[in-house]
């Protein structure tokens, strides 16, 4: 049986923190469903379609991952894709409290076989959040260090229109 994971996320935009959990978690499992979620309540700088083009533009070089949209309930769309791996990364203690609800809620609606696991951020990454990177973008600052090359005009063209 073919092992699928799910790697969720607001993804706004990707930074090299998400990449890194990406493309280590790739390697666990045989596909990895990048799930991009459309979060009303959230106010992000981009669409749920243009965060999905921005992740397959920065890792079009990983061979088994797709990239999704979706809303609704995370275990729904797990079931959707004959997932029962979810992937996240843990940065801090702050992260895993919030992870450990977000596990044990998800465990605790699945009517079906799923885990969790944590990846740890790479130490180069263990302060980074996309609402730097947008913080950062907004004041003209350099984007090198946090985002991949290939989206960092997009971000600089999206911080020029807010
Ligand atoms: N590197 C860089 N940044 C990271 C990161 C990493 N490794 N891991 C997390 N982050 C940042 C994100 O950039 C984001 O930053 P921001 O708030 O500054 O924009 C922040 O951490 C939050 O991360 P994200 O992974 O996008 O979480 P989220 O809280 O937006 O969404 C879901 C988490 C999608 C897993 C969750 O909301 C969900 O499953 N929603 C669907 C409804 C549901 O089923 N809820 C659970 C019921 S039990």
């Amino acid at each position: 049986m073919k092992s699928i994971g799910v790697y969720p996320g607001s993804f706004d935009p990707i930074t090299k923190g998400h990449v890194d959990i990406i493309k280590r978690s790739a390697k666990l499992v045989d596909k990895l469903v990048i799930g991009v979620l459309n979060n009303a309540n959230k106010k992000c700088w981009f669409t749920p379609e243009e965060r999905k083009e921005l992740i397959e533009k920065t890792i079009a070089d990983v061979d088994n991952i797709e990239v999704k949209l979706f809303d609704g309930l995370l275990v729904d769309f797990m079931q959707q894709n004959n997932a029962n791996l979810i992937i996240r990364g843990l940065r801090s203690v702050s992260d895993y409290e919030y992870e450990l609800q977000l596990a044990l809620g998800n465990k605790t609606l699945a009517d079906f076989d799923l885990e969790t696991i944590f990846i740890p951020a790479s130490k180069d990454y263990l302060y980074l959040s996309s609402s730097i990177v947008r913080e950062v973008a907004s004041h003209g600052g350099c984007l090198e260090k946090f985002l991949n090359a290939e989206i960092i005009k997009d971000v600089e063209a999206r911080a020029k229109d807010k």
